[in-house]
């Protein structure tokens, strides 16, 4: 996701990013989304069970190659397509640019908003799990030059321009910049998959990130987490935001470079995250198990207030709606505390659209709660159990 060439070169001159030298790139793809529906050709060459297939009109000329079984095939080809490319920012509102100590990275050309849609895209090369894992090295890598010779050239080379870690294979260049996704959300394993979106691969890392992704299907999309100055660098995390600093660092190890964002570089801040983080955890466990005898602060309606506290002080953007507004506004319904209840509730819905899109599984509780909060299910429950 990152020149990593370049990094080490350049590794002993880390310097205050963003710093762009190079020219904007004018014209940028964001969408290559259509609700035409996937219809491939194959199976091609096979590999067992697993087989190239390939769409080659597909995503507006660019295509997309998939190796996998036959039933993911099907369940692809029967997933639902609605035409998203009118919620795209258009035309791009980033450029792709030289970051000094980082390499190519895409920066903001004009204001962004917190929930615009930057990226829609299908992947160009999409693979199965387990078999990435598990087949063998030269029958791997024969499925995947098979997969990349049936895209068109374009969409080929944007691909094989892409900096790998750990060699020059097909294989290394997609663990490089590949991102893991469950066809069906997550319900069965064999689901699993690589999904390459050369777009997203050129966002860089940051521990605390201004983007967040979510997928749906193999489609993914990315949304801006906070407003964004031109000018600024745009950012995914590669890691769990929740880790402390190092360990944050050993898994970046893995892509082969150091953490070099603001936050892994301020020696200050990372001590004062690493103490928020811990709070978190702490807060978190309370929530989840509050009545433990004997503790000298036991919950309140507050207790959920203060974890949606440490996640805007730390600057959690990504999760903020999933891990916090919704737990605070549910333990204000406990306490049958109203006007935080509803509050929570909208801040928690406002923030799942942009964490996780329109099928948010808690975003129907939140708007109950926020419409009716004394027939929620959890009014007042606490209360009652006190008395
Ligand atoms: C480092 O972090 C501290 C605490 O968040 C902040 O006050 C300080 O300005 C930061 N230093 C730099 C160089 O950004």
């Amino acid at each position: 996701m990152t020149s990593i060439r370049l990094l080490l070169v350049l590794a002993t001159t880390v310097v205050a990013c963003p710093s762009s030298l190079f020219t904007p790139t004018p014209s940028y793809p964001t969408s290559s989304f259509t609700d035409r529906p996937l219809q491939f050709t194959g199976p091609h060459h096979c590999v067992g069970d697993v087989c190239v297939y390939a769409d080659q009109g597909h995503s507006q000329g660019r295509g997309i190659s998939v190796v996998t079984t036959g039933q993911n095939i099907a369940l692809l080809e029967s997933l639902p397509r609605y035409d998203r490319s009118f919620e795209v920012t258009n035309p791009p509102p980033f450029y792709e640019s030289y970051i000094i100590g980082k390499g190519i990275g895409l920066v903001a050309s004009t204001t962004i908003r917190r929930g615009d849609r930057l990226m829609v895209h299908d992947p160009t090369l999409l693979v199965n799990w387990g078999m990435h894992v598990e087949a063998a090295p030269d029958d791997r890598e024969a499925l995947y030059q098979d997969a990349l010779d049936r895209l068109p050239a374009a969409a080929r080379g944007r691909f094989s321009s892409q900096t790998a870690i750990g060699g020059h294979s097909i294989h290394a260049n997609i663990e490089t910049n590949c991102f893991r996704l469950f066809l069906d959300g997550g319900r069965d394993d064999s689901t699993g998959h690589l999904g390459c979106y050369p777009s997203a691969a050129r966002l860089n890392h940051d521990c605390r990130p201004n983007l967040h992704y979510h997928i749906h299907g193999a489609t993914q999309t990315v949304v801006a987490v906070r407003d964004i100055a031109a000018g600024e660098e745009l950012s995914i995390s590669y890691v769990d935001l929740l880790l402390p600093r190092t360990e944050r660092q050993e898994r970046l190890n893995d892509w082969g470079f150091e953490c070099s964002c603001s936050l892994c570089r301020n020696e200050t801040a990372s001590a004062e995250a690493d103490k928020r983080i811990e709070d978190i955890a702490a807060l978190k466990k309370k929530l989840d198990s509050p009545d433990v005898v004997g503790d000298p602060e036991p919950v309140t309606a507050n207790t959920g207030i203060e974890l949606a506290i440490l996640y805007e002080d730390e600057h959690l953007d990504t999760l903020v709606g999933q891990q916090a507004y919704t737990r605070a506004a549910l333990n204000c319904a406990l306490f049958a505390e109203e006007t935080c209840a509803v509050a929570f509730a909208h801040k928690a819905m406002a923030a799942l659209l942009v964490e996780v899109g329109e099928t948010a599984g808690d975003l129907q509780s939140m708007w109950r709660l926020a419409m009716d909060p004394k027939a929620h299910w959890a009014w007042g429950l606490r209360l009652k159990g006190r008395e």
